[in-house]
This record gives C-alpha cells, structure tokens and sequence, in this order.
C-alpha cells in the first residue's frame, strides 16, 4: 500500500476523460475518492494541507478546500484541527478493494479483479434454465405473436392524448397495486360478458404479464420444495415460474382432449396448485371438455386445492363461440384466472391481469406491491378508455376473422409443401398451429434446417416434461400476412427436401 502521497498519481486521475466534464473541485474530490477505494492511497495516509496541493496543482486553494471538505463530509477522509487531512481508516476492505485496478495508476494495494457475484441456490438456478426468451420480430413461424401491423394506433394514440388531459397529474403519481379502478371494472365487465366469468372488480389485480402472475402463484401458494402439478405438455414460463421458486413441478399428462383429469385424481404429491390451459391447451390447441372442466373443479374443492387457469388466447376461436372459462364455472372459488393483452393487444403493451378468490386478493396485492408497485396507470387508463369505448371487441372481431383466414392458409400450406414430412392439426382457435412430425423425421435437424432458411421453427419436445411423445413444431401464424405465410411454408419446403 502507498505510503506517500504521489502528486504524479493524482495528476493521471485527474486527466481521466470521464472527469473532463465537471467543475475544478469535483475533478479533485472523485480523482482522491477514487484512488482512496483502490487502495492506492491507504488508510492512515496524509494528504498534502490542502495549501501545498493547490500550489502544486496550480490551482486556488479554495478549490482544494472544497474538494476535502466533500471528502470529509463522506467520510473518506478525516480532518485534524491543526494535524492535516488523512485518508480515513475506517473504510473496509469491501470498500477499498472494490474498484478494478487501472494501468498507470502508480503504487497501489494488490487488489484482485471483481469476480462474479456469489448467487444463491434459486439465483444459480434462475440463470441455468435461461429465463424465457421473447420474440423482438416479425418472423415464420415464430408461435404466439398477434397481428401488430393492423394495429389501430391511430385511436390508441388518441385515447392516451384523452386520459393525458382528463387525468392531468393524477396519471404521473404512484398508483394502485391492485389496478387503476376503470380498468378493473372494465376488465370484469368483459370477463363476465365474453368469457363466462363470475367476478367482481375487487378480484381483478392487474399485473405486467401473465408471466407475473404465475410467479406470484408460485411464490404466495407453495413453498419451497413443495409439489405443483402442470399439465404436461405445458407452457415454458408456467415451469420457469415453478421452477424458480423452487418448487417441484410434478408434470399431468394431457391427451386430445386436454389435461387428464382422472390423473389428478391419482396423484397423491399434496400440490396446493395446478396449472392448466383448458380453453386452449397449450400447445395441442385441445378445448377440454365440460365433463373434465366440472371434474377439475371437483377435485379442487374436495382436496383444497387452487386451479391456475391460463385463458391466454381464448378471445380467439374460429369454429363457433369459446367455450365459457372454468372460473365461471366454479361455485367453490378454487379458481385463479389468469389474462393477458399480449395477445388480444400487442405484447409490448406488458399488461396482464389475475380475477383471484376473494380470499387471495390482499396476499397477491402486497406480494406485487413489493414487486413492481403497480402498472403504469397512463397505459392502464388507456387501455380502459380502448375497453369501454367498444374498440376492444370491435379489435378483436377484426382479429378473429384475420386470423381464421390465415389459420386456412397455413394448413393448406401445410398439406401442400409439407405431405410426408409435417402433419397440422387444425385447433379451434388461438395463435398458433402444432404440427407432427411424420416417422424418420428429427425435430431437432428440422429446426436447424429451418434456421438456415430463416425461419423460426419452435419444437414441441422442451414443452414436456421428460420424452415428447410426438415430436414436431409448434407454427404461429397470426402475425403473418396470407402471402408472407406461403412464401415462408414454400421455403421451409425447399430447405428440408434437400
Ligand atoms: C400459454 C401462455 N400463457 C401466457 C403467455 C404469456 O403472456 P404474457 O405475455 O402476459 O406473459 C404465453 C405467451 O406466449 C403463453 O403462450
């Protein structure tokens, strides 16, 4: 460690390009404070009386005067009446040790480079499975993505300008956790009137995503170490979620018909909770059946058990009207519903909502109060007013037509480019198409082909947990228009015969 003060030292710290900007004193005060954390001024160490600096640094003595005093103030120096100033030796070592040692710095103490900062088990973890990665672009046949070219932003930017003048500040202060109450009547008032729901504004919490509601039923309904069943195959941020919390995510398997529900009933794990997707399993596109829906919800009452329903792209169903979600069906209140304008809306918008029982709404608010505190309130205010004045059943009728015409397109495509190869199976609605892979065919190669072609393909096989029974791909369509759809399917055709 430097026992002398270096003016030489100082002198290349001060010439630092990040320092240029600022005033005289505070190029002093940051180039001392940062040679004081590297240790190449050590603890104990006299500086100069800030007099002699300033004559060797031609510059006034106040400028040096202030430069110490600010030095003093945080701490990194001490000052004796009549003694001197003396870099403090009170600084620990995390401190001092803690700046990445630079060339020409003169004498300094050795300190190591930063290493990566120790994670926990569940951190560790976090970073293993890779998070979840979003589509950023328009690609084939990238699953999941809606329509966003035909958006109507023309009226989106309106209604904001709208909420910006009849709101004023209101909108620029904290708001609710739970939710800007416009929207949460608005979001009820469609659930109960399009999607068979029960509930009232006091259950809807509005969240970022669909992915912030399954961290918090992960994290406020089992603990550590404890099961959750899935539904198998089954939705990757769902078991990112689980798996993140460090419970043990117990998979169900699903037939065509949806989750097995006679399997629930087998098991013995003691889950708190299931996710399902029973509007739209994702991602066999299979409707469950009433029959099913009444046994979950059975099983849920009898055992005490919480049903995490995900009705992520239910709005759109091409073969007569979506089937009613299990919330509404559930006169026991076992039923966490779980929605998302990602879809209905455009994915950037980042807003999702959960309609939680009763019981559940004062642990999920503060659990996301700590979290993010609440959603922007000038989006939420804007997405009410595109609710309230009709724009969003008006958006996703348009959608719902869009899209049939395209879901026809592409598994024409499907049987015209691919026979031998690929086999689609039409769901009744949603966003995207699964298609199985004929015998001989790899999934893998097959993603790796489409890749070199510049089409996104994404495997069924890390949906399941364990083996893919079927191996195949999973093919969004609804972001593509009728001819980018041929184009790309006539592509993929020509990469995989080759
Ligand atoms: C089954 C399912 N649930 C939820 C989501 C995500 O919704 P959000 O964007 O609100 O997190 C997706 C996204 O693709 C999904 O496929």
């Amino acid at each position: 460690m430097a026992s002398t003060f270096e003016l030489e030292t100082l002198n290349m710290r001060l010439g630092a390009a990040d320092l240029q900007p600022l005033d005289l004193h505070q190029r002093i005060q940051r180039a001392l404070r940062a040679l004081i954390l590297e240790g190449a001024l050590a603890p104990g160490l006299k500086l100069p009386a800030s007099r002699v600096l300033a004559g060797s640094l031609g510059v006034a003595r106040d400028t040096v005067e202030n430069a110490y005093v600010h030095l003093h103030r945080d701490g990194f120096i001490t000052r004796r009446e009549g003694s001197g100033s003396y870099v403090s030796n009170t600084l620990g070592p995390e401190l001092r040790g803690g700046v990445q040692r630079r060339p020409g710095a003169g004498r300094r103490r050795e300190t190591s480079p930063p290493t990566a900062p120790a994670l926990s088990r569940r951190g560790q973890l976090i970073l293993e499975q890779g998070g979840v990665s979003d589509q950023q672009e328009i690609r084939a046949f990238a699953p999941g993505l809606p329509e966003t070219r035909a958006f109507p932003l023309a009226v989106w930017e309106r209604l904001h300008r709208q909420v910006m003048k009849d709101y004023r500040g209101s909108v620029l202060l904290h708001g609710d956790p739970q939710g800007a109450e416009p929207l949460r009547n608005a979001i009820a008032t469609y659930l109960n009137l399009e999607r068979g729901a029960k509930c009232s504004p006091e259950q809807i919490l509005v969240l970022s995503s669909t992915r912030q509601a399954l961290l918090l039923c992960a994290q406020l309904l089992a603990d550590a170490g404890k099961p959750v069943l899935m539904e198998n195959p089954g939705y990757i941020g769902a078991r990112r979620a689980f798996e993140a919390a460090e419970t043990r995510v117990i998979p169900i398997d699903v037939d065509d018909h949806g989750l097995r529900t006679d399997l629930l009933r087998a098991d013995t794990s003691g889950a708190a909770c299931l996710y399902v997707t029973p509007s739209h399993q994702y991602p066999t596109g299979a409707t469950l059946p009433l029959e099913r829906r009444l046994d979950l919800i059975n099983w849920a009452a009898e055992q005490r058990r919480w049903i995490i329903e995900d009705d992520y792209d239910s709005e759109f169903h091409y073969d007569g009207l979506p089937t009613a979600c299990v919330q509404g069906l559930d006169p026991y209140r076992r039923t966490i519903y779980l929605g998302t304008f990602s879809k209905t809306l455009f994915p950037g918008l980042r807003m999702g909502y959960m309609v939680l029982p009763p019981e559940l709404v004062d642990a999920f608010t503060r659990a996301r109060s700590i979290m993010d505190g609440h959603t922007p309130q000038l989006l939420q205010l804007t997405v009410a007013r595109f609710m309230e004045d009709g724009h969003y059943n008006a958006h996703i009728r348009a959608m719902r037509k869009l899209y049939r015409a395209r879901r026809t397109v592409l598994l024409d495509a499907v049987s015209r480019h691919l026979p031998g190869i690929a086999n689609a199976l039409p769901p009744p609605g949603g966003l995207q198409i699964p298609c199985f892979l004929a015998d001989g065919w790899s999934e893998e190669r097959t993603l790796r082909q489409a890749a070199s072609a510049g089409i996104q393909l994404l495997g069924l096989s890390p949906l399941y947990a364990g083996t893919a029974s079927r191996p195949g791909w999973l093919l969004g369509y609804a972001s593509l228009t009728e001819h980018e759809i041929e184009a790309a399917m006539r592509r993929l055709a020509k990469v995989l015969k080759r």
